[in-house]
């Protein structure tokens, strides 16, 4: 489908190709053969799996210069599915071990790539920095100084990623009081491996304006009442909570019920190549899965798009792109 694609929730790490990850292993003489399949794909059993699955294949990411590689390459392929405005989370864990200098300095590799794919392929890209739930509070704070001291036109979010069953979302309150403070608009990983309740907490507790995933809202009426009245957003991504089981098939997902109920559903890939998606794939999933017309996909790009946590002048001129292929 070559409609122009908004996309709000996409791990850097988790859209490495795995043969770009195979490529730096094998440079940097590390092994992490126990990831890959007999076919090169990323191997893992379930969610728990999965995220040690993705610290090891983030593990050969260790120089800004790496980062910008990553980033050329997740681009390239995003806008090949027609992405045109993009909003990738970060880890400062990841990125220099959560020192304030080394982060600046990734980031700078990153944004400079950044710049030159929205030169080369008109995709613009936008950061979100995330801690990571299961490394706990303290390390969530040092995190959140290392997003503040840079939050500006190009880091605008804040969010959390990791295990959700780890921990609960008031212990990083400070981190996102933090955030908040320094400008950054915040999201949350919930209601994908917790349920309705987990979606409440994030809400209640970090002032979220975005919840990653937040599908299962749908088992608890009220909260959907609530989140629908309240005009929070989710970073739905279906392809990823049906290979990661949490539903059988997209037919089973619960994006058009939330959509139908005045829920604001955004459509993501999360980790393209550890769930056999693109955003061009979930599209087509969606359309075969329930009908869905050029119609539906321009209102999920619109409600992105406002979504976004870009500043206004970006924002113009992606709607305006918006407005221009859909004439
Ligand atoms: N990190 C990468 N992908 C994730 C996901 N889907 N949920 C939580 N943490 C993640
Ligand atoms: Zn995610």
């Amino acid at each position: 489908m070559t409609l122009p694609k908004i996309e709000l929730h996409l791990h850097l790490e988790g859209a490495a190709p795995p043969a770009f990850v195979r490529g730096l292993a094998t440079e940097k003489k590390i092994d992490i053969s126990g990831i890959f399949d007999d076919r090169g794909n990323y191997a893992y059993t379930d969610f728990w799996h999965f995220l040690k699955v993705y610290e090891a294949a983030t593990s050969v990411l260790t120089t800004p210069a790496d980062y910008a590689r990553l980033t050329r390459a997740v681009l390239a392929e995003s806008a090949a599915s027609g992405v045109i405005y993009s909003e990738c989370f970060l880890s400062p864990d990841f990125c220099g071990g959560r020192d304030v200098g080394a982060w600046r300095e990734y980031l700078h590799a990153i944004r400079e790539a950044a710049e030159e794919a929205e030169r080369q392929d008109g995709i613009t890209l936008r950061g979100i920095v995330t801690p990571i739930r299961h490394f706990g509070p303290e390390k969530a704070r040092e995190t959140a100084l290392c997003a503040a001291e840079t939050a500006g036109d190009w880091l605008v979010g804040f969010g959390l990623a990791g295990d959700e069953k780890v921990g609960r979302p008031k212990d990083f309150a400070w981190s996102f009081d933090c955030a908040r403070e320094a400008g950054l608009r915040l999201t949350c990983h919930a209601g994908e491996w917790g349920g309705p309740d987990s979606v409440r907490d994030a809400v209640r507790d970090l002032r979220v304006e975005r919840i990653g995933h937040g599908v299962r809202a749908i088992e608890d009426p009220a909260l959907v009442d609530e989140l629908a009245e309240a005009g929070i957003v989710l970073e739905v991504c279906p392809g990823s909570n049906v290979a990661l089981k949490l539903y059988p098939n997209f037919r089973a997902h619960p994006i058009e019920k939330l959509m139908e109920r005045g829920v604001k559903v955004t459509v993501s890939t999360d980790d393209p190549p550890f769930f056999h998606t693109t955003m061009a794939r979930e599209y087509d999933a969606l359309a075969e899965a329930f009908g869905w017309d050029d119609g539906v996909f321009r209102q999920i790009a619109d409600t992105s798009i406002r979504a976004a946590f870009c500043m206004e002048e970006t924002r113009d001129k992606i709607l305006k792109r918006l407005e221009k292929a859909h004439a």
